[in-house]
């Protein structure tokens, strides 16, 4: 049985709180809001409890986990040492959507890090997150609340869709803000290296850290074995991207399209399209919604069963390389047209 909880942002529901804490007390399962995408929680630091969400989620075991914790204090309790450079990252970035990797100690259980000698850790900005670590005194372990594979859930419906019944309780607080996961960012180096790119732009980093390196293959989660087709971010039809000038873009897809296929477009293309079922993403001109529209529209494919879906480039603006790399993991392949 999964326990339901509404709360609103702006009204912290201690009662709620308490009993959730409670729970991750006790090692189980909390989905819990924060403003990038929802998390499902487990006490960080028991063994069980983690190697829980990992079932909940279908989630590879070689894939490590996010702590989330409320404080500097918190992140100096769990690693060995604090790069300088994170300091500086902490006082623009946190409370925020950046997760950094440090060298962890002891108190940090492998079952946490897959295996590695690096943690990542986060301080979220949303205050039901950042009140409910501070009730459980203890890092909250947490990926995105999603069964492996399907787009990260930007809503608690998702949640449900996903994992009601395999886990203990979901904190119901709306929309996500930021739609598009964290930036994580390896600082154990010489230099920082984006491992993916996320809620804090690109842009936003370089203007801090110059030299800084943006990795392409970008997910750890990525399969080690080569020529296995690793799917991710995955509505059920295929995706196909399509690549190109606009107007040829347009006119590819208008040729591909008949009446069950999904087109993902901009505002600006919506109405050039005339078969087909068409979400739009958001305006080209505004990127955070672009961004923030993603996973949802993922998600609506998937409701309207379509057999194909075919989706324009969206290199557009400050989160351009965050929901390419979405888009890219989600597709089965990039058709360009020249
Ligand atoms: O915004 C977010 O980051 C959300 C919310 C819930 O905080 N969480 C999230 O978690 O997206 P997840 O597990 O879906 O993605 C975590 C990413 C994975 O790509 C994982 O491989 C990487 O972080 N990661 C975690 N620990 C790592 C480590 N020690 N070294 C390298 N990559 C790591
Ligand atoms: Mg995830």
């Amino acid at each position: 049985m999964t326990s339901y909880f509404k709360m609103d942002i702006n009204h912290i529901d201690n009662d709620i709180i308490t009993k959730c804490s409670e729970l991750l007390k006790r090692g189980k399962l909390v989905a819990f809001p924060t403003e990038t995408v929802y998390g499902l929680g487990a006490n960080g630091l028991d063994e069980k409890a983690i190697a829980g969400i990992f079932k909940a989620k279908g989630r590879p075991m070689d894939n490590p986990l996010i702590l989330h914790v409320n404080s500097m204090d918190m992140v100096k309790k769990f690693t060995e040492e604090i790069p300088s450079v994170a300091y500086d990252l902490a006082k623009i970035f946190w409370p925020g959507p950046l997760t950094m990797i440090f060298r962890k100690n002891d108190l940090v259980p492998y079952a946490a890090t897959a295996n590695l000698d690096t943690v990542a850790i986060r301080i979220p900005s949303h205050k039901v997150a950042l009140a409910l670590i501070t009730a459980c005194g203890f890092p909250l372990a947490a990926p995105s609340a999603n069964y492996s594979g399907k787009p990260s859930p930007t809503d608690s419906a998702h949640v449900y869709e996903d994992l009601n019944g395999k886990i203990d309780a979901i904190i119901d607080c709306g929309k996500s803000n930021i739609g598009i996961e964290s930036t994580v960012l390896d600082i154990t180096g010489d230099i920082p290296v984006v491992l993916r790119p996320g809620g804090v732009s690109i842009r936003q980093l370089e203007l801090l850290i110059p030299n800084i390196i943006s990795e392409k293959v970008t997910d750890s989660s990525a399969p080690k074995s080569p020529g296995m087709k690793y799917r991710h971010y995955s509505p059920e039809a295929p995706l196909y991207l399509v690549q190109g000038e606009n107007e040829k873009v347009v006119s590819k897809i208008s040729t591909l399209a008949g009446n069950n296929t999904g087109i993902l477009c901009s505002l600006e293309n919506m109405n050039r399209y005339h078969t087909g079922k068409r979400i739009c993403l958001g305006s080209i001109a505004n990127s955070e919604q672009l961004a923030s529209n993603l996973f949802d529209s993922l998600r609506i494919f998937d409701k309207l069963q379509v057999d194909t879906i075919y989706s324009e480039y969206f290199e557009y603006g400050e989160y351009k390389e965050a929901i390419m790399n979405r888009l890219k993991k989600a597709s089965s392949g990039t058709i360009s047209v020249t």
